[in-house]
């Protein structure tokens, strides 16, 4: 289905989230899982492939990434594409690229045409716009073939200035098109996530039904290297590979990355190019400043998160905390505070009510300081 002949593609899951997706009795879902472990790669190349290129759905991606932009006018857009006679590949490839600055919308038949800046802060008229945005969804819907929404880092709108307003437009539009239109959010942050659903006042309370990204398995590494080989006709060793992939908490990018740096540099052995990578996504990534911006005792929980003991507000955290920084633990609630400082910060995240850092690769990397980097 992908053409990108790295994709190892997720087959199981991808079959039981579009059948649930599809003829489920429940018309959402949201997707959780930790940073950079393929939830984007999933919507686009697992599910939506198969929902767009096998099954003839309609298909419509939109990403709520774009800092600053409105999210109202790009749920316009993503809809306006997805009614135009363009293939799932084409209007994913249009998403991907460049966003116009100015869209122009409603040349379609029967519709007003309306002419939208994507980048403008907010709607001067969001009820108007959601009545547009409604208008888009039943042409769009289809019972028989329901159109699929992709609202990837759906956490985003929470922060934006109309998000109630636009919220509750968007839940009545899809509520009363069950049927036509299905949809699946993502968020990279599953607590931010929460809050957009779970929240009582917030309009999509119990609205979606939640689902947990499962982690590559062997398969993964071993089509990698298959790959890996086709490309640089050379051969990694497989108990290596699968070292790696667990040492970093089977993380896609990072074996990815693993690999690349060994194919581009013929000198670099399995345990050089763990060092190179782990330098250059750290470098990227801007981890020492992350760590640098954070006062001691919240280096303490972060490291303390990290190790995953168990119980961080509890006597062992305490215990532990105090081996860290060598003075004695504050009391539960101020810990509790510097956990909230952690959160607010978007390094930890609430996973089945257990507390992590919510990238893999931050976690590693705090693992690998000595403790003494407080
Ligand atoms: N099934 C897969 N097959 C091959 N590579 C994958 C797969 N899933 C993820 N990857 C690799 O991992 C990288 C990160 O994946 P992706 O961007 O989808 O993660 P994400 O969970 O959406 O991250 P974020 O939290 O930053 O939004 C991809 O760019 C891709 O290179
Ligand atoms: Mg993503």
């Amino acid at each position: 289905m992908s053409l990108d002949p790295w994709h190892y593609p997720r087959t199981e899951f991808t079959h039981d989230t579009f059948v649930s997706l599809t003829r489920g009795p429940i018309a959402s879902m949201s997707l959780f899982g930790p940073r950079r472990t393929g939830k984007t790669e999933f919507l686009l190349k697992d599910l939506g492939a198969l929902a767009g290129d096998s099954y003839g759905h309609r298909v419509l991606y939109a990403s709520f990434w774009q800092t600053g932009a409105d999210p109202l006018a790009m749920m316009l857009y993503a809809c306006d594409t997805a009614l135009r006679p363009r293939s799932y590949g084409e209007r994913v490839g249009a998403w991907l690229g460049n966003l116009p600055v100015k869209i122009r919308l409603g040349a379609l038949k029967g519709m007003a045409e309306v002419e939208i800046d994507l980048s403008r802060k907010q709607s001067p008229r969001p009820a108007d716009d959601l009545l547009l945005l409604d208008s888009y969804l039943d042409r769009l819907g289809d019972s028989r073939k329901p159109a699929i929404l992709l609202f990837d880092e759906f956490q985003e709108i929470a922060g934006h200035d109309q998000a109630e307003q636009v919220m509750a437009g968007l839940r009545t539009s899809l509520d009363t098109r069950k049927s036509g239109v299905r949809t699946i959010f993502t968020g990279s942050s599953q607590v931010a996530l929460k809050k957009v659903f779970d929240g009582r006042k917030a309009p999509f309370y119990r609205f979606a039904h939640p689902l947990h990204l499962p982690a590559l398995d062997a398969g993964f590494v071993a089509h990698q290297l298959k790959v890996f080989h086709q490309v640089y006709r050379r051969k990694i060793d497989p108990a290596r590979a699968a070292h790696v992939f667990e040492r970093f908490d089977r993380n896609p990018l990072f074996l990815q990355r693993w690999l690349m740096s060994m194919g581009t540099d013929r000198t670099l052995d399995e345990d050089a190019a763990v060092t190179r990578t782990f330098a250059d996504l750290a470098a990227e990534l801007d981890y020492d400043r992350t760590w640098r911006k954070l006062a001691p005792y919240h280096r303490a929980m972060a490291r303390i998160l990290a190790e995953r003991a168990g119980d961080p507000m509890g006597e062992a955290g305490a215990a532990r905390y105090a081996e860290l920084l060598g003075t004695k633990a504050p009391i539960p609630q101020t810990r509790q505070s510097y956990l909230r400082t952690l959160e607010r910060r978007g390094i930890v995240d609430q996973w089945d009510r257990e507390w992590r850092i919510a990238d893999p690769i931050f976690e590693a990397w705090i693992l690998d300081r000595g403790p003494d980097a407080f």
